[in-house]
């Protein structure tokens, strides 16, 4: 297999998988975000040679190099000044945001998110005793992109703001003047934001990925920033992630609040994560070629043989949002996968309609043209 190749099928079955495993071997997975592709050989190098090392006690501090790493890239790629301290090491971004949680809330506050969104976004609320108030991500009709009224209305009192961008499901991105209208509310009603930013660096179409940390030192104080290279990379089973908090105090109390229960990153996981930041450039530059190409196939396809169905072509992420409801699939995603032995998301564990799914295209082009050869089938014998 050369270095870039993302057309090779590789049979994840031969390994326990979140998405092969949980449907019958006639149903073809499209559904949890990570993808069928194999790991950049730079990654897959830098495991081996820890992997001959043999020993896999507890690991020790985290590699400086590797928090240089972090800050180096997100001057790069972000324009975001940061120092190499201020990064938290994490087993994962939804322990992370369950943490910022815990540090900046108590039991009874407000928790605004932006729905539908990411199921692990919405059960949060939930584990730590907060009233979730749900503002709908959809852009507004004056072309804003943000309903300010009613998201002032939202943090009125709220305690912390969960905002997911580039955001899951729909895959849009906000732009600086977005974010800026987003963060300005923040600071009138004192809200803290825990940004989950995981999908950051896959972006299309030559876009600008902006953490809403870096609008300004004020926003960035007030901000817990969550990234992996888990996505891009396709190592989420590494269980590897990253808190950025440049303010020393929040800092500090967040990594208090662990509370036994998510105890810092994988020693594979830090290994690989470092590899990619180190090494992984060319590698995603071809991927993201390829995932934009799918999504450009996808949207054309759709276009041209279920064109009832709705979708707005994704910024960011290769998760895509698909409106049935003018197919009238009642519960969409069981008529997939019922009618067409294709597995996708549920709208409604998005807090969407059941007339919703999310779609993950982060597969070989064969497969993508598979799933929608299944959907265009079961459509014309309905
Ligand atoms: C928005 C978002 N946040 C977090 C995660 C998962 O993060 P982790 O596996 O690091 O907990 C995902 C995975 O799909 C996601 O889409």
């Amino acid at each position: 297999m050369s270095l870039h190749d993302f057309d090779t099928v590789i049979d994840r079955r031969q390994v326990p998988t979140s998405k092969w495993d949980r449907y019958p071997a006639d149903v073809l997975p499209m559904w949890v975000a990570d993808m069928d592709f194999a790991v950049a050989e730079p990654i897959v190098d830098a495991l081996r040679a820890r992997l001959d090392h043999a020993v896999f006690g507890y690991g020790g501090p985290v590699p400086r190099a590797l928090r240089e790493l972090i800050a180096a890239d997100m001057q790069d790629l972000h324009g975001w000044t940061i120092s190499p301290a201020d990064v938290v090491f994490l087993s994962g971004v939804v322990p992370g945001f369950n943490q910022a949680l815990k540090t900046v809330t108590r039991p009874g506050d407000r928790l605004v998110v932006e729905t539908p969104v990411y199921p692990p976004i919405l059960a949060a609320a939930g584990h730590w005793d907060l009233t979730r108030v749900d503002v709908p991500v959809r852009p507004v009709a004056d072309g804003s992109g943000v309903d300010l009224g009613r998201l002032t209305v939202a943090l009125e009192g709220a305690a912390a703001f969960l905002l997911c961008n580039p955001h899951n499901p729909t895959g849009r991105m906000r732009t600086r003047t977005e974010l800026e209208a987003i963060a300005g509310a923040c600071l009138a009603s004192d809200t803290v934001i825990v940004s989950d930013e995981i999908h950051c660096d896959i972006v299309y179409g030559g876009r600008q990925h902006v953490p809403i940390a870096a609008l300004s030192p004020e926003i960035a104080r007030r901000t817990i920033t969550l990234m992996a290279a888990s996505k891009t990379y396709n190592i989420a089973g590494l269980k590897t992630a990253y808190a950025i908090i440049p303010d020393a105090e929040l800092r500090q109390r967040f990594v208090a609040a662990h509370l036994g229960l998510s105890e810092g990153a994988n020693v594979l996981g830090l290994v690989a994560t470092e590899a990619a930041l180190r090494y992984g450039r060319p590698w995603k530059a071809a991927l993201l070629a390829y995932l934009e190409a799918n999504r450009d196939h996808l949207m054309a396809r759709l276009a041209a043989e279920i064109p009832e169905i709705r979708i707005s072509a994704p910024e960011a992420t290769y998760l895509a949002w698909l409106d049935c409801s003018a197919l009238d699939l009642g519960d969409a995603q069981k008529f997939f996968l019922d009618k067409a032995r294709v597995g996708f998301n549920p709208g409604a564990d998005f807090g969407g309609t059941p007339d919703h799914v999310r779609l993950n295209f982060g597969c070989p082009r064969a497969l993508l043209d598979d799933g929608i050869d299944r959907m265009v089938k079961a459509l014309s014998q309905r």
